[in-house]
Parts: C-alpha cells; structure tokens; sequence
C-alpha cells in the first residue's frame, strides 16, 4: 500500500505494508536513518522520533498509523535551537562514545527541555528512564541535558 507521510515538514509518499513498523517505514521507505533500532519491543528508546511533537518508540508504532500526522526525526530538528544546545553540549561533556544511542537520547532530550527547561539531576534521570545507553553511562549524558538547559536559559536572560 501506499503512505502519504507528513514527515519534517514535507509529505512522503512511501511503499510499506500494513505489518510495517514507523521505523522500518522511515529508515527504508524514506531514507531517514538517523533513527536506529536496538531492541525493536519499545524497550530501549533508540528509534525515537516525534508523533505530533510527542515522543514515541518507531518501533512499536505501525506506519499506517502515523498517516495524517506529524512526523519529525532527527533530520528534521537540524538547526533547531533546543538541539544544537544539545548537541554542542553532548560533545563538550563526552556524552557518547558509540554514537549508538545518541538520535534517541537528543529527541528525548529536547523533549525534556521543552517540558522542564533548566532540570534538575532527578528529573533528568527520571525521564530519562526509557532511554538506554549500552556503552557511555548516563553521567556525561545528564550533564549535557543540564549544560545545554542552563546555555539555553543564559541565551533567554542575554535576549530579554
Ligand atoms: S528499537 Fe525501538 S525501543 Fe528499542
Ligand atoms: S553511546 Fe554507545 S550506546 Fe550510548
């Protein structure tokens, strides 16, 4: 069957069966490969991306579901303020050695941020849960989301 997918702000048009997985369907159908898949049962947050700018494991999610709605992978949050502060900050605290995990942590991350904008430890490790990291520890990861929500709140104060 054909999907016409809403995906980082441009209608996709891809192939996928009805069994066929929002991840399989981004990462095959429409090249969109920064989403990864670990576990493929919702467990360990890798293949997150956004559904109706909410958070949701690709894997678990039939593709066919997603038609009419709005998709964003990583991809599409290039050059989004949220997740270049994030990104400078994963890299300035070592927050990833294989990289593996990284697309997941970054959207759940900005997601953190935009419900909580300057979190504490607690919270970060709270909603952090579902996201698991196999080789880094969560330690470099925690201070970046804290590093990147203080650079964002610095950049806020200067701007007001
Ligand atoms: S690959 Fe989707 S949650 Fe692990
Ligand atoms: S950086 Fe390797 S799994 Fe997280």
């Amino acid at each position: 069957m054909r999907l016409a997918l809403h995906v980082n702000g441009a209608t996709r048009t891809v192939e996928a069966e009805p069994r066929d997985t929002l991840a399989d369907t981004l990462r095959d159908g429409a090249g969109l490969t920064a989403l990864h898949l670990g576990c493929e049962q919702g467990a360990c947050g890798t293949c997150t991306v956004l559904l109706d700018e909410e958070p949701v494991r690709s894997c678990i999610v039939l593709a066919v579901t997603a038609e009419g709605r709005e998709i964003r992978t990583l991809e599409g949050l290039a050059g989004d303020p949220m997740t270049e502060a994030l990104r400078r900050a994963f890299h300035e605290e070592h927050a990833l050695q294989c990289g593996y995990c990284t697309p997941g942590m970054l959207v759940t991350a900005r997601d953190i941020l935009r419900r909580f904008p300057r979190p504490d430890e607690a919270t970060i490790r709270r909603e952090l849960a579902g996201q698991i990291c196999r080789c880094t520890g969560y330690m470099g990861i925690i201070a970046a989301i804290r590093r990147a929500g203080e650079a964002l709140h610095e950049t806020a104060e200067a701007g007001a």
